[in-house]
Parts: C-alpha cells; structure tokens; sequence
C-alpha cells in the first residue's frame, strides 16, 4: 500500500492505525472508529458506514455504524440499490456519477458519487463497506486498492 501521489492522501500510514483499532476493541466500537477515521482523514469521503447482512445468512442489509448525514436506507434487500448489487454480486461497485445510475437509492442530494466493497470471510459475505463522496468521480484505482486491504482488515473482526 503507498502514497497516493496524485493527491496526496497518506493512505501507507492510514492502514496501520485501522488494523490497529480492528485489534483492540469491540465490534461496534471497532467499526464506528474506522468509519470517523477515513472520514476524517480522506476529504472526498464524506459519508462512511458499514451494512452488515442481517440476520446473517440472509438476503437483507442492515445499516450499522455510520459517520456522516443520517439516512433513511437502514435495512436494504439484496438487489437493491448500489449496496444491494454489490451484495448480490458480492463485488466492488464503483459509481461515479450517481444521476446516471438508475439502480441508485439517494440518501442526499450532495452526493455525486458512491464506492461499496463486500466484507467477505471466505465465500461468506459478512457485510459492506460503502462510502459517499460530494465529488464526481472521487474513487480511484488507490482508493479501491487501499479500502480493499481496509475490508480485509474488517472482515477480521466480524
Ligand atoms: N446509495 C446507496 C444507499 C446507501 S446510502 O448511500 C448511505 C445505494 O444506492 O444502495
């Protein structure tokens, strides 16, 4: 993991910390400093939040610890919107205008893009990571590849 050098953001020295908190503390707590840590420390990431699949083994998200703008999606069934692809696809989607995605569940009209990654425990889906950003086109290549090893992190701890 390195530098992202086009911005500047530090992510090298992001990922000790979250696999730091991942270790040493409970799940809930775990999981709310990670979102207020890229949160704060990314400024396209302005919303931050995880689903996890509930009940476990089910076809249904629920929202779980957030930072960012309340939203009115706290359970979201498989298939639905971004985060409900994603589930069902069980892989990363990458939005980078959402008004040009149709299968799109808005939680703000601030909101111009979107990047949702499945925690996974083997072939198991756990849950999702999904972050909002107020840019257009925010997510990168270096952001999928850094919350891709923040997942993996996570998933740890599920
Ligand atoms: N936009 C998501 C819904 C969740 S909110 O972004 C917090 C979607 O389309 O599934």
């Amino acid at each position: 993991m390195e530098q992202d050098s086009v911005r500047g953001i530090p992510f090298d020295t992001l990922l000790p910390r979250i696999r730091a908190i991942v270790g040493n503390t409970s799940r809930e707590t775990a999981l709310k400093r990670v979102c207020a840590i890229l949160n704060e420390s990314v400024p396209h990431y302005d919303w931050v939040g995880f689903y996890l699949v509930d009940p476990p083994g089910s076809r249904e998200l629920a929202l779980g610890p957030f930072v960012g703008a309340p939203t009115e999606h706290v359970r979201i069934p498989f298939g639905k919107g971004v985060c409900g692809r994603a589930a069902e696809e069980r892989a990363t989607i990458v939005v980078q205008d959402v008004t040009r995605e149709a299968n799109y569940l808005s939680c703000s009209v601030n909101v111009k893009s979107e990047i949702v990654l499945p925690l996974m425990k083997g072939t198991l889906l756990l849950g999702e990571l999904d972050i909002d950003s107020h840019t257009v086109a925010a997510f990168t290549d270096a952001d999928r590849a850094f919350l891709t090893a923040v997942c993996e992190c996570v998933a740890d701890l599920l």
